[in-house]
């Protein structure tokens, strides 16, 4: 992983694509000088990808249609591009309280940055949340860390948060997967709804990765959504949130091959089952700070 090791930026933005980077690591154990080739071309493909965000149409504006039809086959929903350009919209008409958990993930990064500590955005998709973060944070040598492992999403975000002129907090935005990116001198760390599409096996040893991650009174935020162990809660809460994204204009075809795209790639645990593994990876203190319907946001502090 050399794209997050490598210094990072004290100002501006940096995009790096780890799956590239791979790729040319290959390439270069192919020839000699692997690492000289690797970090030759890490340099060089940041300008490219800075340059091409400068050329980046935002593509982000659209409205969300794409289950509207009858599919004939279903397949399993996946980040890419034809998510990315309607993603802004789907996720405001599907998440009840989104901008709201946005809005106060920045005012709770305000509180818990330190100073020359690291604020990571995990599953950062077009990067709203380092977004709220950098035009929150007010405490000197901070830099916000974004990884995602879509290319389409990590294209837009770089696009979109480049028109940021709000602040100086340098953001470094990393295409790959999460559970390669080391997470050291952390202040802040946000899994705002990615924790749910990680395997379930592999979600307590990710928290325990951010706990050694975090600094003293460094803060995780884990919003997710949930399930029921009650039946009857489970379905009340289903059949509410069916009605929210009815009331923001989705059909009831919408909601159902919408779910369906999702049943293997989603899967949502209790709120008990969350606080506990934050307790098992060494949190003390955990909160609920926010739910509506079977969305929640949780916090926990070391
Ligand atoms: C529901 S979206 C997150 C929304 C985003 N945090 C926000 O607040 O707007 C989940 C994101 O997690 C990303 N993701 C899922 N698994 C990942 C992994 N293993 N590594 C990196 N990103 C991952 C997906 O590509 C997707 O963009």
């Amino acid at each position: 992983m050399g794209a997050h090791k490598r210094p990072l930026p004290r100002s501006g933005l940096l995009c790096f694509n780890v799956f590239e980077e791979r790729r040319h690591k290959e390439l270069a154990s192919e020839h000699s000088g692997a690492s000289s080739f690797c970090d030759h071309q890490a340099g060089a493909r940041s300008d490219g990808l800075m340059n091409r965000r400068k050329d980046t149409q935002i593509v982000t504006k659209k409205t969300d249609a794409i289950y509207a039809a009858p599919l004939a086959e279903m397949i399993d929903f996946q980040f890419d591009e034809k998510v990315v350009a309607v993603f802004p919209d789907m996720i405001q008409r599907s998440v009840p309280g989104y901008g709201m958990m946005i809005s106060t993930i920045g005012i709770l990064a305000a509180r818990y940055a330190q100073a020359g500590s690291h604020c990571y955005d995990l599953g950062c998709s077009l990067g709203a949340v380092s977004l709220a973060m950098r035009q929150r944070i007010a405490q000197p040598e901070c830099d916000i860390i974004a990884v995602d492992n879509s290319p389409a999403m990590i294209e837009q975000g770089c696009a979109l948060l480049a028109r940021d002129m709000t602040s100086t907090v340098p953001v470094t935005m990393i295409c790959g997967d999460l559970q390669e990116v080391a997470i050291a001198n952390a202040s802040v760390v946000v899994l705002n709804f990615t924790l749910q599409f990680i395997p379930v096996e592999e979600r307590l040893g990710l928290i325990k990765r951010i706990y050694a991650g975090l600094k003293p009174g460094g803060i995780l935020i884990l919003s997710e959504k949930i399930a029921f162990a009650e039946p009857e809660r489970q379905q009340f809460h289903v059949e509410l949130h069916h009605d929210f994204k009815r009331a923001n204009g989705y059909s009831d075809l919408e909601i159902s091959q919408k779910r369906t795209a999702l049943e293997n790639v989603l899967t949502p645990e209790s709120l008990d089952c969350h606080q506990q593994r934050l307790h098992a990876a060494g949190f003390n203190f955990v909160d609920l700070w926010f739910q509506c319907l079977n969305f929640v946001s949780m916090v926990a502090i070391k």
